[in-house]
């Protein structure tokens, strides 16, 4: 018997990374390195100003110090640096709203992926069913599953620009339900879900008594119009959340491996018990190197204001290709772009390699809901110039299929 059959059922289905024909997740795998040899363009990867140097001043110069002083040859405390979860208390006041104590409700992980799976861990024993909205994050699906959970896609639909429909929550509840899972701000459609959609489902997981684990990893990319709200901080939410964030997204500083989750005591006890036999300790030299960054964030505006040119470019070129639409996005740095009157949209991701020698998401990886549509992230490359052109270069490709089927509006 080879190990994959000693493995659990669903592992033994699994398969991914680097080596692998049919990585699961959508960004990694071997057509990407393939493309990347060949001159392609990735924008398949949700990495801000990916592959260039865009760091800020005072973090560059925190992570050199940190190195020539020794102390990044060492632990730091397995739930994280205790200046860093000042600094991160502090922003969780500011921009959540939430007045939570440093050192009892932080705790710091090595990038909001385990931060994720590590705040699913205490609740989920095997058959209990967890509320997903689809499309969401591929993550939110196959985390509780590998817990032995069952997932339960609840819809959103294009229509009415994928609300969250609490109805669709209800009709889907059983005596197993026990978790909601949110990614809010949404990816991959980039939704910033309004404090009444928020407000009801709070109300809904607070009457079924149930734990909602929601994945803030975006919440520094929301366009200035819209209003960040954290479930949290609604009434009833906060014993019963587990708030999972990153410096990945809105401070592009993905490769800095920093997250960071934040609970109620009861919840983190359990958390901190536990974190040093499953995380260790997240990187010493990073962790010291991101506390001026939270400290003072408003480099993360600057960010915000060039994917705004971007997405509104986007939107502009996208809706004029012929059978081709998107919304103008409410957060993040990527379109969620609706192809389904060109075909299936694994054939349209292959075709736009093929033909634009561009990588996109498909939107299937995203959910049912996706099916149709491809995840396209403007945001890579600090030139925008250079992002432009690979916006073109996929409309050009679009518009050439449309003409071939005859689709002129
Ligand atoms: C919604 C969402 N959550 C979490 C993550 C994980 O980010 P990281 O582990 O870099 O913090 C990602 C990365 O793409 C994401 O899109």
């Amino acid at each position: 018997m080879g190990a994959r059959e000693k493995m659990r059922p669903l592992f033994r289905t699994l398969d991914g990374g680097l080596f692998s024909q049919k990585a699961g997740k959508a960004d990694v795998g071997d057509a990407a390195v393939k493309m990347m040899a060949e001159g392609g363009i990735m924008m398949c990867w949700a990495d801000p100003f990916y592959p260039d140097r865009v760091i800020p001043q005072k973090v560059l110069e925190r992570s050199v110090e940190v190195i020539q002083q020794g102390a990044a040859c060492h632990y730091t405390a397995p739930i994280g640096n205790a200046e860093l979860k000042e600094a991160i208390a502090k922003k969780i006041l500011r921009d959540n709203h939430i007045q939570v104590d440093p050192q009892r409700n932080i705790i710091i992980n090595p990038g909001s992926d385990v931060g994720l799976y590590f705040a699913m861990t205490p609740f989920i024993e095997p058959g209990d069913e967890i509320l997903v909205h689809d499309p969401s994050y591929p993550s939110n699906f196959l985390d509780p599953q590998l817990l032995n959970g069952v997932v339960v896609k609840v819809p959103t639909y294009e229509e009415d620009n994928y609300r969250l429909r609490v109805e669709e929550y209800e009709k889907r509840l059983t005596s197993k339900t026990k978790m909601v899972l949110l990614s809010s701000p949404s990816n991959p459609n980039g939704r910033v879900f309004t404090r009444e959609e928020l407000e009801a489902l709070a109300e809904f997981i607070v009457r079924n008594d149930l734990i909602c684990v929601c994945d803030q990893a975006f919440e520094d990319t929301v366009f200035p119009e819209h209003e960040m709200v954290s479930i949290a901080s609604l009434p009833g939410m906060w014993e019963r959340t587990v708030t999972v964030c990153s410096c990945s997204k809105g401070m592009a500083l993905s490769g800095y491996r920093v997250g960071y989750l934040f609970a109620d005591d009861v919840i983190m006890d359990v958390l901190y018990a536990t974190a040093v036999n499953v995380q260790g300790a997240a990187n010493t030299m990073v962790q010291m190197a991101v506390i001026p960054a939270y400290e003072d964030s408003s480099f993360i505006q600057e960010y915000v204001a060039e994917q705004n040119v971007r997405r509104h470019y986007a939107y502009e070129k996208f809706n004029a290709v012929p059978g081709v639409s998107m919304p103008l996005m409410e957060s993040g740095f990527y379109g969620w772009v609706n192809v389904s009157r060109l075909g299936d949209s694994s054939e349209i991701t292959s075709y736009l390699a093929q033909e634009a020698k561009v990588l996109v998401n498909d939107g299937k990886f995203y959910g049912n809901q996706g099916d149709g549509h491809l995840r396209i992230i403007y945001g890579v490359f600090e030139d925008r110039q250079k992002s432009l052109e690979g916006i073109d270069r996929i409309c050009a490709a679009l518009a050439k299929r449309a003409a071939a089927l005859g689709i002129t509006e």
